[in-house]
């Protein structure tokens, strides 16, 4: 199983490099909520099934739109705002109310649909939100999983005719966006819909959460087709459909969804989470955080960046009383620099508000998105367009044009920012908020650089240097682990990359969050071995005695069980496995069985130590 795994990547890489991240899951996760844990989906689900045939002249069009914006409004709204998080008097959920709070259906439609009139809503302030917070696109929900359409549906759950409420939110914002020149998408609940009895999700009304097929089928066809046709008809250019929680979905279901936005919308980007790979462009795990840069979505000739998100809302995607108006003003900075480590490492970021059920967004919330809105004003020309490092691992984050890198600090030790691994000659630096373009010190010699940066011309969040260098690409170190003179292998998952994009790395730890949801989800280190030989196997984790995983060398294939002490990091013996291959060969992790997300394991590292 895991030789195959290993082939099967080796493979991808040398013939297909557009599919390094093979093995794509389209799983999706909130608060615990991942897909796995309602359901193993089986089959295929590599992202990248549609094949490079999907990228039109359309699509290249809009996917080098996104890869010049980097940056969009993600919105959740709908009528679980009106219960503002809150069901018989206790806090539930935000969006996934209605399921967490098991509501039934007649209750949900009196208690939140029926209320729901956001007569405060104004498309042209949030228009002017987005535009504040330097953000290129807007996503909104335009049926999340309570089945209800922020639209005039023919189906009657929808924002017009339900409540009486009388207008379509999303045309207004439609044409709002298609005056000011701000991109439109639409997020769409395709397989779940707890308002249907065939739809996905609702066991509490209709009995389980996976739905007989033909049921399955027929709400498919009478309302989730029937929807994305009106959505992609009726409201002009559409940029992009953010498809979610692929549950029940199979080839013929997204080929047809695809097909159907293809015909109506011939450059609206699709996202991975539509199902079984199929999409233009990979959407990480909720808030996926990621060790190294990622290009392997790129065509020869398109650069196809991935996109993860967040929220600026604390406890889920939608409206919440708690947590929904929290002031986050100490976290500006984390903001910042979320957007500039995704661009970083290849990505896009889409970042969520959750608009109360007046319509209005929080000014918390506001102030939040514009605060990186600021930033960008100044920063702007290192994040728009830019791509990522040109290091794989790098160590803080840093971007690149042709001759530019732009290395972006939240902190400056000392005055100083030092720099390993760029071997192109440094011709001069300067900070790019920093108009005159006053040139800073700087020493290079061989791979190492150091630049000072006085105080004056430091940020208050992050500050980046431009360096203007020698290349149109940056040159850069060998970044190959180096087997270390004593024959030891050190293997920090710092310096892995993901199989899959549907685990997330945390940075302070410098460990794995949430790794091994599905038994695809491999870590992939590349090692130079000169010395082959046995090694003893030492890991740094923080323990889970409920978990395993599979460590291969092009040799062997062993079970690792961690369980050190829980919740602490330790580094712990484990057996000894074997790597006969000497050269450049592929080290991998692979969790041995579906770890739930509920197993709070993190992995730091793995070491080989050679056995005497
Ligand atoms: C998850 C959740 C959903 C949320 C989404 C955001 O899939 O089910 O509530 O809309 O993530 O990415």
């Amino acid at each position: 199983m895991t030789n195959l795994k290993l082939s099967s990547i080796a493979l991808c890489c040398a013939a297909y490099p557009l599919l390094l991240n093979a093995q794509e899951t389209p799983a999706a996760s909130w608060e615990g909520n991942t897909v796995d844990s309602v359901v193993k989906i089986t089959g295929s689900d590599e992202f990248g099934s549609a094949g490079t045939s999907v990228y039109t002249p359309e699509i290249r069009e809009n996917m080098r739109d996104l890869y010049k914006h980097k940056f969009g409004l993600f919105v959740h709204w709908g009528p679980y705002a009106q219960l503002e998080g809150i069901w018989n008097g206790k806090e539930v959920s935000a969006e996934w109310i209605m399921r967490r709070g098991e509501i039934p259906v007649a209750d949900y439609e009196r208690e939140a649909a029926a209320k729901f009139m956001p007569h405060q809503f104004d498309a042209s302030e949030w228009v002017d939100i987005a535009e504040q917070a330097g953000m290129g696109f807007i996503v909104l929900t335009a049926k999340h999983h309570d089945g209800f359409a922020m639209y005039d549906s023919a189906h009657p759950y929808d924002i017009v005719d339900f409540a009486g409420f009388g207008r379509d939110v999303f045309k207004e914002l439609s044409e709002e966006c298609a005056q000011r020149g701000m991109d439109l998408g639409f997020y769409y609940s395709q397989s779940q819909d707890w308002h249907e009895e065939g739809g996905a999700g609702n066991s509490w009304d209709f009995g389980s959460v996976l739905k007989p097929q033909d049921k399955f089928d027929a709400y498919f066809e009478e309302k989730a087709i029937l929807q994305v046709d009106e959505l992609t008809r009726n409201y002009g250019d559409i940029f992009m459909v953010w498809f979610d929680t692929p549950l029940q979905m199979d080839d013929e279901k997204c080929q047809e969804m695809m097909d159907l936005v293809r015909k109506n919308q011939p450059g609206a980007l699709v996202n991975s989470r539509l199902g079984k790979g199929y999409g233009h462009f990979d959407v990480s795990i909720d808030n996926g955080k990621t060790p190294s840069v990622s290009k392997a979505t790129w065509l020869p000739d398109l650069k196809v960046p991935w996109q993860t998100h967040e929220s600026v809302t604390q406890r889920g995607w939608g409206y919440t009383s708690y947590g929904g108006e929290n002031d986050r003003s100490d976290e500006y900075t984390e903001f910042i620099y979320s957007l500039c480590r995704i661009v970083a490492y290849g990505g896009v970021y889409l970042l969520n508000v959750a608009p109360r059920p007046d319509g209005t967004i929080p000014e918390s919330q506001v102030n939040s998105i514009t605060a990186i809105g600021d930033w960008l004003k100044v920063n702007g020309e290192a994040i728009y367009d830019a791509d990522p490092s040109p290091l794989k691992f790098p160590p803080y984050a840093i971007t690149s044009k042709p001759g530019k890198v732009y290395l972006h600090l939240e902190e400056l030790e000392k005055g100083k920012v030092e720099l390993e691994g760029l071997l192109s000659k440094v011709k001069n630096a300067y900070c790019l908020a920093d108009t005159s373009k006053t040139p800073l010190k700087f020493k290079q010699k061989k791979s190492r650089l150091s630049v000072r940066v006085p105080e004056s011309l430091q940020q208050p969040r992050v500050t980046v240097v431009v360096l203007e260098i020698a290349d149109q690409v940056a040159r850069v170190v060998d970044e190959t682990i180096q087997q270390a003179k004593d024959g030891s292998i050190d293997l920090p998952v710092a310096k892995c990359e993901y199989a899959v994009r549907r685990i997330s790395y945390d940075y302070e730890e410098q460990a794995t969050a949430n790794w091994g949801g599905k038994t695809n989800q491999g870590l992939v280190w590349t090692v130079n071995v000169k010395e082959p030989g046995t090694f003893r196997i030492f890991t740094e984790d923080n323990g889970d005695e409920d978990l395993s995983f599979e460590l291969s060398s092009p040799t062997e294939t062993v079970v690792v069980r961690p369980g050190g002490p829980e919740g602490e990091m330790s580094k712990k013996r484990q057996g000894t496995i074997k790597v006969d291959q000497a050269g450049v060969v592929r080290i991998t992790a692979y969790p041995k069985d579906t770890i739930s997300w509920f197993n709070n394991f993190h992995l730091k590292a793995v070491r080989l130590v050679p056995e005497k």
